[in-house]
């Protein structure tokens, strides 16, 4: 990953670029892990990742993370880990802004795929 040198990188201004919902973001990189942000809105696909953890970090908003044995609810500044393989499903009443970090290459869809499966892009100019 190439950066601006000694340049911090705002999640605000992130997020302001992001038009469409349920499309992840690459803003950073960590090691082989991806810093991304994500606007959402609305019910996303049951799935899993087989091979990772996945971590949601709400930045604003109100995100649901539907799981088979019960819901876990994140406001501003609240994080949670699905286990790997574990199934999910993210809901949001509101629109909702948050970070995800998990390993390059994860499927935003996991194991389920189809159409909204989307590609963690790199967010915009300098935010390679
Ligand atoms: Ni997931």
């Amino acid at each position: 990953m190439t950066k601006d040198a000694n340049t911090a990188i705002s999640l605000t201004e992130c997020l302001s670029q992001i038009t469409e919902h349920w499309a992840p973001k690459r803003v950073a990189t960590v090691n082989d892990y991806d810093v991304r942000v994500v606007k959402i809105l609305g019910e996303f696909v049951w799935h899993a990742h087989p091979e990772t953890d996945e971590l949601f970090l709400v930045v604003d908003g109100r995100l649901t993370i539907q799981l088979r044995d019960g819901d876990v609810t994140l406001g501003p500044g609240e994080l949670y880990v699905v286990p790997r393989g574990v199934e999910h499903c993210p809901v949001a009443d509101e629109e909702t802004s948050m970070v995800l970090f998990e390993p390059t290459g994860t499927q935003n869809t996991g194991d389920a795929g189809g159409p909204r499966t989307r590609e963690a892009e790199p967010l915009g100019p300098g935010r390679r």
